[in-house]
């Protein structure tokens, strides 16, 4: 949008202020979500320049946006998501409606093979094309931030034409818009005996020709039997650390491998999925400011255990939500259906749900300075909800959308 002023007016209530210096909140500080009601919230050059009780309003602005009976909130950040796909898997979905697992799947030559297969096959232009459909869509639901992952292309050629997607994303969408390098999602099946070839080939050849052309701002590994060990984990996060990509893992969804722990000890900016948690990993998690993310829609669609978000958050911790929009696990790209899975499955609180898609999950992605809250200064990334009564009818209605519109701005 053009230089100019936009000024929201009869705002019911604007949720989510927050002083500039808080990064993300945890423990107890997540049940509350400081908000004004009957405010005011003006715009300039994109840019939250103040808010206040409608009775101090400005007068003037180029346009009045008029919010009565509505909510205003900062814009989702879903800092978990592998929305660069090819096709789709259908097929996997019907075989574990009739009773297989995830892992059969796999083990069956199904689950991240099969897409990277597919993605190999399709060409950038087609990638780029499905892709901003479905950032128009998750814009749609009040996404104003998302993290996007390569692991499709598991080849050279493949892992960087995922990524020069993502990055011309960054130049088209409106969205903000992080990448990230995952390399280490699966071994193909040539380098299944064969390990350290494959991280060979990611640390000497992918990663150097990703930092020569700035296509990534971390690096992640699926960290998991069958997948990555913890000390395969912690070779290429050695190596993204040399290129200056923090990491970003998938741990503990099957099982607890030490995985957290050694993330922390790599200063990764978050963990993500931890469906499973032993009391080690809570203790890690303790001594860092490394950001728990649960990813609940996975949880559903593959029937796995809901992270246990209420003994992060009582034991005092943090805990962001994403999607993991993705074409085996988790094909949802909603963040609202996210929280309202949130609220019923892992007993989080509208308010704890708000927080974390917003000031945390943008914390999980490095963008906790520019967006995830209504401060003065930060970008206007905003939602402003249809009319709802309370902040707790955003979950409530779930399976709809409770946005009116998604406010971005570059
Ligand atoms: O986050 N767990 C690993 N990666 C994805 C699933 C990828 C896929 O099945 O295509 C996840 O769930
Ligand atoms: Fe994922």
């Amino acid at each position: 949008m053009a230089a100019k002023s936009i000024l929201l007016t009869n705002i019911s209530k604007l949720c989510g202020i927050r002083n500039a210096d808080v990064k993300y909140v945890a423990g107890q500080a997540m049940s509350v979500l400081p908000q004004i009601e009957s405010a005011f919230l003006l715009i300039e050059d994109g840019h939250i320049a103040s808010f206040g009780e409608m009775a101090n309003t400005p007068e003037r602005a180029d346009e009045v946006i008029d919010a009565t009976d509505k909510f205003v909130l900062p814009a989702w950040c879903d800092s978990h998501t592998h929305l660069v796909f090819a096709g789709s898997r259908e097929n996997e979905f019907a075989d574990r409606i009739k009773g297989l697992t995830y892992q059969e799947i796999a083990a069956r030559g199904g689950g991240i093979l099969n897409s990277a297969k597919k993605l190999n096959e399709t060409p950038e232009e087609k990638l780029l094309e499905d892709a901003l459909m479905r950032l128009e869509e998750i814009q749609q639901y009040g996404t104003g931030a998302v993290e996007i992952k390569s692991g499709y292309g598991l080849t050279y050629e493949g892992e960087l034409k995922m990524l020069r997607v993502i990055k011309r994303l960054k130049e088209i969408s409106s969205l903000t818009i992080k990448a990230t390098f995952l390399g280490a999602h699966a071994y193909p099946l040539a380098y299944q005996s064969n390990h350290q070839e494959y991280l060979n080939l990611l640390i000497q050849k992918m990663l150097p020709q990703i930092a020569d052309e700035g296509l990534a701002d971390f690096i992640d590994v699926f960290c998991e039997h069958n997948y990555f060990s913890v000390a395969e984990m912690e070779q290429v996060l050695e190596a993204g650390a040399k290129y200056g990509l923090p990491g970003k893992v998938h741990v503990n969804q099957f099982n607890v491998l030490g995985g957290v722990a050694a993330a922390i000890k790599h200063n990764c900016k978050s963990v993500d999925h931890l469906e499973l948690i032993n009391d080690e990993d809570i203790a890690a998690l303790h001594s860092s400011h490394t950001m728990p993310v649960a990813l609940p829609g996975c949880s559903m669609f593959i029937k796995i255990p809901y992270t246990p978000a209420r003994k992060l958050i009582d034991a005092g911790l943090p805990v962001a939500l994403a999607t993991d929009y993705n074409p085996g696990s988790a094909p949802s790209g909603n963040m609202n259906l996210v929280n309202s899975l949130a609220c019923i499955n892992m007993n989080m609180s509208p308010e704890e749900v708000i927080n974390s898609s917003t000031i945390n999950g943008a914390y999980a992605m490095a963008v906790e300075e520019p967006l995830g809250t209504i401060t003065i200064g930060k970008k206007a990334n905003l939602i402003i909800t249809k009319p709802i009564n309370s902040i707790a009818a955003m979950p409530y209605y779930f399976g709809s959308n409770p946005v009116d519109r998604a406010l971005l701005f570059k």
